[in-house]
């Protein structure tokens, strides 16, 4: 038996799991701390209304024996399906049905997908990155070429002259920098994919965050992206689904590499390895897009917005560079007096009690930047900035 070095590649812990493991040995030693945790971006806002009324109906269809649901179709419900199409239409993107695939969330996809490209593909990963993308590659053994994101290109790189790559990874707006790219910018990726012949994985987990209009909500937007592109989507920060699980992944029925239809591939891969969300969940994620569902999301992510506002204000007080706060629940800043990542990690969590995520841990050019989360709750985005501020702990 052989088990799958490439396994060695990859750090012993994810990084949210090393971040909690410390977090856990830090609160041992001092119970009466009052952590505050801005670091993984969980929701902290409970499910909707609507989402739990839909939810609870659903429960009850399940208790009788003439509305029971038993396996569902692999590919998702056609009433979520459906759903899904008419908001897409919305934002000016004509898919079908049959191109929406309905998932247990965008990371599953973001993973599993791997399993249609060969392993000899090349990948094109931006640095710093959201782990999954290259620790899925490692665990494949695919040759990662990264890109450099940095202050100079504010963390968002175009496409690089003479390099060619077959897997790109693209996600707007950006976990963890929360930059986004404008339709312009996307546009010239596309161009670049399908001159290269390459694919691109493209995550929008964070699009319901997007306000300005320049920006492209879905990468579909974008001409040409349908022969070029996955969208990989959640409603985990649009509708505080991470506990509850559901997501969706579009692919085109035009999207085809070696005579290979991507969206049968997908399909054929989902029905052998995956038996669907539950009814009930699907029922719920349905009601997000109800008028009523509409409003009520809207409510909580304009609530997450004013949280990013308050820090990012915050970042300006102290004159501190940073990207995201506005258009992305992220806010990514340079560490002060030239402050590594987990010293500052260290640091802040020693005399202020918050909890963020460390930039190097979403690769090397993350160094000497940090994440906050606009997850928490207003009144612990409150306390933070405070802490913050009395102990002036972002100055230079
Ligand atoms: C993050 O904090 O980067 C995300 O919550 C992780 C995820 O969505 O899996």
């Amino acid at each position: 038996m052989k088990i799958n070095k490439c396994y060695r590649n990859i750090e012993d812990s994810y990084l949210f799991s090393t971040i909690s493991k410390k977090v856990s040995e830090y609160k041992e030693k001092n119970p009466q701390a009052d952590i505050i945790r801005l670091g993984i971006g969980d929701v902290t806002r409970p499910l909707c209304p609507v989402v739990t009324e839909a939810m609870h109906r659903a429960v009850d269809e399940m208790s009788k024996i003439e509305t029971f649901h038993g396996y569902g179709p692999e590919q998702g419900y056609k009433f979520l399906r459906d759903a899904i199409c008419k908001n897409y239409k919305e934002l000016g993107v004509d898919i079908n049905s049959g191109e929406v695939f309905i998932s247990d969330g965008a990371k599953s996809d973001v993973g599993n997908i791997l399993d249609l490209f060969d392993k000899e593909n090349t990948v094109l990963i931006p640095n710093p990155v959201y782990p999954v993308y290259v620790d899925t590659n490692v665990m494949d053994g695919r040759k990662i070429i990264y890109l450099d994101a940095n202050e100079e290109n504010k963390f968002l790189p175009m496409p690089p002259n003479g390099i060619r790559a077959d897997i790109i990874y693209i996600c707007s707006p950006n976990n963890p920098t929360g930059a986004a790219y404008s339709k312009i910018q996307l546009k010239k990726w596309v161009d670049y994919a399908l001159d290269s012949k390459a694919i691109i994985l493209y995550d929008a987990a964070y699009e319901a965050f997007i306000e300005d209009d320049n920006l492209a909500r879905s990468i579909f937007q974008i001409d040409g992206a349908d022969k070029c592109a996955i969208e990989i989507c959640s409603f985990s920060k649009t509708a505080g689904f991470t506990g509850t699980r559901c997501g969706y992944t579009v692919i085109s029925d035009e999207l085809k590499f070696d005579g290979m239809s991507i969206n049968k591939m997908w399909l054929r891969r989902q029905s052998t390895k995956f038996n669907g969300v539950s009814y009930v969940v699907q029922r719920g994620a349905e009601a997000v897009f109800k008028e009523e569902g509409r409003l009520q999301v809207m409510e909580s992510i304009n609530y997450y917005k004013e949280n990013a506002k308050i820090i990012s204000d915050l970042m300006k007080n102290f004159g501190t560079w940073f990207t995201g706060g506005k258009n992305s629940p992220y806010i990514w800043f340079k560490c002060p007096s030239g402050m590594k990542s987990w010293a500052y990690f260290d640091y802040l969590l020693e005399k202020t009690n918050i909890v963020g995520t460390p930039g190097i841990g979403f690769g090397e050019n993350g160094e000497g930047f940090f994440r906050l989360s606009a997850f928490g709750s207003r009144e612990n985005i409150i306390k933070a900035t405070e802490r913050i501020k009395s102990l002036k702990a972002l100055a230079q």
